[in-house]
């Protein structure tokens, strides 16, 4: 154990990365820290600039294909803490430190009569780690709510808040995973909510669950967590990092081609010049959903998400690649990885 110069933070060596590695893939940090408040981040971080080690922040680790053992330092981002910043008649400001638990601060909301983030309920992992990939289901996305992020930034210790334009959000995508990746550790995330019920029912499979024409925010919140109980193995029980592949954006007359020769496909308005395709209806059109392929597989219940029964990082990666290419030799669409992909495998 090494003791980062005037703090109490503790950075160990060789640790088992188990407990933050949701595909269950067998992983070693070489050096390893938790952190509880922003001194200890800044000691980390000059730790790692010090040694000119590799940094890895991650957060529950719940979108992370952790697929080998991992050089430099793995930093935990445990920061609590949630906070209401500011209110006026119909609007709320709550701060949530980047370590808060995405799912118990969706119930809290709720609980608190704040209300938007219902139909995020039961999304694996971390405040801070939503932003990232800008989480979405069922019809909402996380942008809709970001009043502000703050961060650190990685070279200086500088402490930043971006605005919601700032971060760029996109579907699945933010600035944190473009032209800033790897510049920032987040560390809080500030949300506006609405003081009265504003729902969201347009998502098709929520509303055929939904028992009422006029639901309240916890019908709501009822109806996703039953849909994903329903649907999403649980990383505890079947390991996974729910959807592996984006839904792909093609142009539109790609995808009115391929409506014509597949008119079941599911395919969604995405901008005036481009339509979002269904991944999980090409991987299972291609023969895939439900698979096992030695120690990985394609969960039965959704062709999106790849499974871990008790395969290394190759071999999900090796899954990942074959159901890339047969679903660009079926359909000619190129499928996007959408967690994000550590080690040396890549
Ligand atoms: N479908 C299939 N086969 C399947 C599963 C789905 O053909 O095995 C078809 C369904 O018929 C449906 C369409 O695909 O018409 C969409 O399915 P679903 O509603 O299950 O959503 P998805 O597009 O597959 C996305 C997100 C999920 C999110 C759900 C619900 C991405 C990459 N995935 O999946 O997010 O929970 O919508 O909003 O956008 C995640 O990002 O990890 C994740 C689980």
């Amino acid at each position: 154990m090494i003791e980062a110069e005037s703090t109490e933070l503790q950075i160990n060596q060789s640790v088992d990365l188990k407990p933050y590695n949701s595909l269950a893939i067998s992983a070693v940090a070489e050096y390893f820290c938790s952190v509880q408040n922003i001194s200890q981040l800044e000691s980390a971080l000059a730790f790692a600039n010090n040694n000119n080690l590799i940094l890895t922040p991650i957060g529950g680790g719940s979108n992370l294909v952790i697929a080998s053992d991992l050089t430099g330092l793995v930093l935990h981002i445990d920061l609590k803490g949630i906070e209401i910043i500011s209110s006026d008649k119909e609007t709320i400001n709550i701060r949530f430190a980047a370590g808060e638990n995405w799912h118990s601060s969706v119930t809290y909301c709720l609980e608190n009569g704040c209300y938007g983030l219902e139909n995020l309920a039961l999304i694996p992992g971390d405040m801070g780690a939503a932003p990232i990939q800008n989480i979405g289901a069922y019809g909402v996305e996380l942008c809709d709510f970001v009043h502000s992020v703050e961060v650190i930034e990685r070279a200086t210790g500088n402490l930043k808040r971006l605005s919601c334009d700032d971060c760029q959000f996109g579907y699945r995508t933010s600035v944190f995973k473009q032209t800033a990746k790897d510049s920032y550790v987040i560390t809080a995330v500030t949300l506006t909510l609405n003081k009265t019920p504003k729902v969201n029912i347009d998502y098709p499979s929520l509303q055929t669950s939904l028992e009422t024409d006029n639901p309240s925010p916890a019908d709501i919140y009822q109806a996703v967590c039953h849909i994903r109980h329903s649907k999403l193995p649980d990383p505890q029980d079947i390991p996974n990092v729910g959807s592996f592949f984006k839904n792909p954006i093609v142009n539109k007359d790609v995808a009115d081609t391929l409506a014509q020769n597949h008119p079941e496909l599911p395919i969604y308005a995405y901008s005036p010049s481009q339509s979002k395709l269904a991944a999980a209806w090409l991987i299972e059109h291609c023969g895939f959903k439900g698979c096992r392929k030695g120690d990985v597989g394609v969960h039965d219940k959704q062709a999106l998400v790849l499974v871990n029964y008790q395969g290394d990082g190759a071999a999900v990666l090796a899954l990942a690649e074959e159901i890339k290419s047969v679903v660009l030799q079926t359909f000619a669409v190129e499928l996007q990885v959408e967690p994000r992909i550590y080690g040396n495998l890549t």
